[in-house]
């Protein structure tokens, strides 16, 4: 959930310390800091808000010095202040450290660290990294040792990189993404790759109990037991142009319009790959599709249509309910981790969970080079390109699209998936953006609730709908199966609700309608998306007709997306970085 970074370099590194926090900052970013060493001194400066504004404000691109860490944080243990930001020091101010993840155990350590002298300045857990660190280092200057002896206490899951007065960078990481970067005169180790992308496409992956040392003589790679190690090096592929917003007022905006791109891009597939992760599914006894947020939306659609056109059982898990779920899982047991950045601690955690009781792991990811890509058996990669908008959008129809291609593969065409019709489609859909923002502020000037309602296969895009409004635009939305209104939620409709009827004409059009006349009976305001014009409807977005009624999924959930967009601009929030979010969920 925060970002870290070091670099070491033979330039003056506080510069791209300060670029580099704001290309991770979609990982966290309430408050941020530097430190970086100058004549032997390590100096921090660091402040609450963003990137932007603490740089503004105490010219963190203008510290001097050749090596230097940074971070953005989104706060677990402790409020947002300036002194729980990182990084944190030391008594001695001797080594400066920044971190993410959770240590479990820091107040035991910190009661007896404090025993033996030791002065804290926050109310973090990741102070007593630094203590740590200083406790075993001042003893025997060996930096080696002094990690593996803070490692070996340390509890939790967790990724820093530690500065030391000498020069030295050392880093670690456990169950949190960490990365080295390497190019002709400088070392990065860093949370994401687009941490140094624009620098070097040269990455080492730590793995798992991996430390590193950096120094002017180059990387070196232990395990936790200090056991050398030796790790290939990567070339990574994304562009760096991908990150920019371009002529995009926001990220998100930006995001939301390459769909008519990223949902054919999902379906090019190395044929070797895709045949084994297909076989893999039709092997399978029992198969269980889990995700978390807008992936566990994509688990519902894959398991809704895996179900129905393989005829063979798939059970959606939410992520972080996995670990109680785990009764049915062995060797004949296939999971299907949908996830944009593969870094999620819940799906990770239900992964590892699967692997230890037998089951065989297939992922679908966004970042290629993410943990659950490469632990899993198989994993194929939507390649939407960098998603920065907090908000997952093209990432969802990514995914959704690959596995609208995959299950149709796999069923000999029954599904009828076309990723050039889809992708016209949804360019159709785009073409209302006027329209959609009109009607944003037309309808929803003082709205607190928003009811979605869909069945089957639009249930799931009503639940990612109410995702995108309460995340985007911080209104109450609540997505629900038509058919479950009279059973509670109908109490709910009166004049002052919102309701969204995903309604187009196939199979679920009638029973869709009655829903819709039982909450304007109520006095609700109905805004139907279909294709077919009703005087239902107080106002209506027009999707185009499709001819294979299966597809609509992948087209209802954009007007939804430019609804949400255009109503959290209306409501003064910053689409791109909705309050008390982060991108990559890395802590569970
Ligand atoms: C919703 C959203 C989140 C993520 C969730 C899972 O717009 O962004 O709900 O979908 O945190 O993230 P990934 O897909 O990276 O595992």
């Amino acid at each position: 959930m925060c970002s870290i970074i070091g670099i070491l370099s033979k330039d003056i590194v506080a510069p791209a310390l300060v670029e580099s926090l704001k290309r991770m900052e979609y990982r966290g970013y309430d408050s941020v800091g530097i430190a970086t060493l100058s004549t032997n001194k390590i100096s921090v400066r660091k402040g609450i808000g963003k990137v932007g504004q603490v740089n503004s404000s105490l010219n963190l691109a203008g510290m001097e010095g050749f090596v230097g860490i940074g971070h953005t944080r989104w706060a677990t243990h402790g409020g947002v202040t300036e002194y729980n930001a990182h990084p944190h020091s030391c008594c001695t101010n001797n080594i400066a450290v920044v971190h993410n993840g959770i240590i479990e155990n820091y107040l035991s350590l910190k009661e007896e660290l404090v025993k033996k002298g030791h002065i804290f300045r926050s109310e973090t857990d990741s102070e007593v990294i630094a203590h740590l660190l200083e406790e075993y280092y001042n003893t025997g200057k060996d930096i080696k040792r002094a990690m593996m002896e803070t490692v070996n206490q340390l509890e939790g899951s967790y990724a820093f990189v530690a500065m030391f007065a000498n020069g030295t960078l050392s880093c670690a990481r456990l169950d949190e993404p960490l990365v080295i970067g390497i190019s002709d005169n400088t070392y990065y180790a860093s949370s994401d790759v687009l941490g140094f992308l624009q620098y070097t496409d040269q990455a080492i992956f730590l793995d798992n109990r991996d430390m590193a040392i950096i120094d002017k003589a180059g990387v070196s790679i232990v395990n936790f037991s200090g056991e050398p190690g030796t790790r290939s090096i990567t070339k990574v592929a994304w562009e760096l142009a991908d990150a920019n917003k371009g002529e995009f007022a926001h990220y998100t905006i930006k995001e939301i319009f390459e769909q008519r791109i990223s949902v054919k891009a999902a379906t090019y597939q190395d044929e070797h790959k895709i045949k084994t992760f297909c076989d893999s599914i039709v092997s399978a006894n029992n198969i269980l599709v889990t995700g978390s947020g807008s992936s566990y939306h994509t688990s519902l659609i894959i398991s809704m249509m895996g179900s129905r056109f393989l005829k063979k059982r798939f059970e959606p898990v939410m992520a972080s309910e996995f670990q109680y779920n785990m009764d049915s899982i062995d060797k004949d047991t296939v999971i299907m981790a949908i996830s944009q950045s593969g870094e999620t601690a819940d799906v990770l955690s239900a992964t590892k969970l699967a692997r230890e009781a037998g089951a065989k792991i297939l992922s679908i990811v966004n970042v290629q080079t993410s943990s659950l890509a490469r632990t899993a058996d198989v994993s194929l990669s939507i390649k939407s390109g960098p998603e920065i908008g907090v908000a997952a959008t093209k990432s969802f129809t990514g995914q959704v699209s690959l596995a609208y291609a995959i299950l149709d593969r796999i069923s000999g065409g029954k599904i009828g998936f076309d990723r050039e019709v889809i992708s016209d489609k949804i360019s159709k859909m785009l073409a209302q953006q006027e329209s959609i923002e009109r009607l944003v502020n037309i309808t929803m000037p003082k709205v607190n609730d928003i009811y979605l309602l869909g069945r089957s296969i639009h249930f799931p895009i009503a639940l990612e709908g109410a995702l995108k409004m309460k995340e985007l635009a911080y209104v109450h939305a609540e997505g629900i199966a038509a058919g479950e209104l009279k059973h509670g939620p109908l109490a709910l409709m009166d004049k002052n609700a919102v309701v969204f009827v995903l309604n187009p004409d196939d199979r679920t059009y009638s029973d869709m309608l009655s829903s819709a006349y039982q909450v304007k009976a109520r006095g609700a305001k109905i805004i139907g998306i279909s294709n077919v014009p009703n005087d239902i409807y107080d106002a209506m977005i027009e999707i185009p007709k499709i001819d294979n009624d299966l597809l609509y999924p992948l087209i209802e959930i954009i007007p939804l997306q430019l609804f949400s967009y255009y109503l959290a601009l209306q409501n003064n929030a910053n689409p791109d970085f909705p309050r008390n979010l982060a991108k990559s969920v890395t802590v569970r």
